[in-house]
């Protein structure tokens, strides 16, 4: 049977093993940026996401492991990557949030041909902004990516923030089986007409942590990456304060996040500042408060007995800017772009109706504009002139929360409902709320076909994706 398990249950058992278990470091690949091409195979693995006594879950990553290395590179440097397909399907790997060339984005069909079984692809490219970013397939990701192919890219400034340790959670939420296997009804009807593939067992680098070992008095740089297909996290730090210090790699105004929760949707990245404050022996507890009643302990800081320093150090917080194109906002072109579909959405009106009926008989269940991206092959939603600044003004009329993320810009999130934002964030994957409207500004400044999508792998395989042409 496919029964989910009991995260209780499992908490339970692990805790019988006692112990204070550290997070284990990933492995770090530093690209060597003259010599040979760091190579990363993506292939059928195995994964302890849960601790003894349970067994090994068997997975798709790279180099077989789950998350793939933690690739590190310096602000400017070239990164390059020889992607080897040892899957029984084609793949590809695209660079989330990383301003690429756009034959370098890794899009099946439409900025490359997909890399063959067995075969491999050179990936190579600078990196033009610092931050957190991500890597993934591109090519049926939905169940490329839920099986645990993603890995973390750290681009570091030449200036960072001063902290004790910097660290990267890479946040996954896997459904599993009884058995401790991955369920594999992959892509199903139901998840794609509601929130997506949810799953039932959540990971930070793979593993499910107990604890974590920290200092009083230490700060942290933490480096969260959602690469969940679905899932949304709201992390309670409880009586910890953390501080915004970038978002999907890019630096903003340090910042606390809404009602102390730090939210963050697929694909999405948040740089926190984060002090810990608490007593020598005591314990902290980090709960995912997100769902109404799906809320759960995720890991607990268990502070070491002797402290690190009494007081709370005052480092600067403040990321040194990414060379990004300011975008005129008065003098932008306007697009208005409609979100339909999905189950409960709002009716949708006139002419469009029956189009969307149709291609929902096909099996497309979310829209953009009216249309349903099927196929390989797609016109462009919208041709932007090469340089021009441009503001799209989105519109979900669904129930259902996206992240929409655009490939190879970064784009300012300018207002919410009508309403200038307080920080005007630079973002690649912005989360809109049921019904939200959200306006967000850039510079067509990088020429080629770009995916624009739902980050909702489920929602972007239904339909919900497009491309914009810049040239
Ligand atoms: Cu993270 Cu179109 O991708
Ligand atoms: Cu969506």
């Amino acid at each position: 049977s496919q029964g989910p398990i009991s995260r209780r249950g499992l908490l339970r058992a692990g805790a019988a093993l006692a112990s204070v278990s550290l997070l284990s470091p990933m492995r770090t690949a530093w690209a060597d940026t003259s010599g040979s091409p760091l190579r990363l195979r993506a292939a059928a693995g195995t994964a302890g996401l849960r601790s003894a006594p349970y067994g090994s879950t068997d997975i798709w990553g790279y180099d077989g492991i789950v998350p793939g290395p933690e690739i590190r590179v310096r602000q400017g440097d070239r990164i390059r990557v020889m992607a080897e397909n040892g899957l029984d399907e084609e793949t590809t790997i695209h660079w989330h949030g990383i301003r690429t060339p756009n034959a370098m984005d890794g899009v099946p069909h439409l900025t490359q041909a997909p890399i063959p079984v067995g075969g491999e692809f050179l990936y190579a490219f600078d990196a033009p902004d610092a931050g957190t970013f991500w890597y993934h397939p591109h090519q049926r990701s939905f169940e490329q990516v839920g099986r645990g192919l993603y890995g973390p890219l750290i681009v570091e400034e030449a200036n960072p923030i001063r902290v004790d340790r910097d660290l990267t959670w890479m946040l996954d939420d896997w459904r599993m089986t009884e058995d401790g296997q991955l369920a594999d009804d992959f892509g199903s009807r139901h998840d794609a007409m509601h929130g997506g593939r949810i799953g039932n067992t959540v990971t930070i680098n793979g593993k499910i942590p107990e604890r974590i070992a920290v200092r009083s008095g230490e700060r942290l740089r933490l480096r969260l990456i959602n690469a969940a297909n679905a899932r949304i996290f709201g992390l309670d730090f409880g009586d910890l304060e953390p501080v915004i210090v970038a978002m999907d790699g890019q630096p903003v105004a340090p910042h606390a996040p809404r009602d102390g929760i730090v939210v963050i949707g697929p694909a999405m990245r948040l740089d926190l500042v984060l002090d810990l404050t608490g007593r020598p022996d005591a314990v902290e507890t980090v709960t995912d408060v997100f769902y109404d009643g799906l809320e759960y302990r995720l890991v607990d800081l268990a502070y070491d007995p002797d402290m690190l320093r009494a007081s709370v150090p005052d480092w600067s917080m403040v990321l040194p800017p990414n060379p990004l194109a300011e975008p005129d906002v008065a003098a932008a072109a306007r697009h208005r772009i409609v979100f339909n579909g999905g189950m409960m959405g709002q009716m949708m009106m006139g002419d469009a109706m029956g189009s969307m009926m149709g291609q929902m008989r096909q099996g497309n269940m979310w829209f953009i504009n009216g249309v349903a991206a099927t196929g390989h092959i797609m016109d462009p939603l919208l041709t932007l002139p090469l340089g021009s600044s441009q503001i799209f003004e989105m519109d979900n009329r669904t129930a259902w929360p996206h992240p929409i993320h655009l490939h190879g810009h970064s784009f300012r999130v300018i207002a919410r409902n009508g309403q200038p934002t307080r920080h005007r964030e630079w973002q690649d994957t912005v989360l809109m709320a049921p019904e939200e409207r959200v306006e967000i500004a850039f510079v067509a400044d990088n020429p080629g076909d770009w995916m624009f999508h739902c980050h909702i792998l489920e929602h972007q395989a239904a339909g919900m994706m497009g491309v914009i042409r810049v040239d």
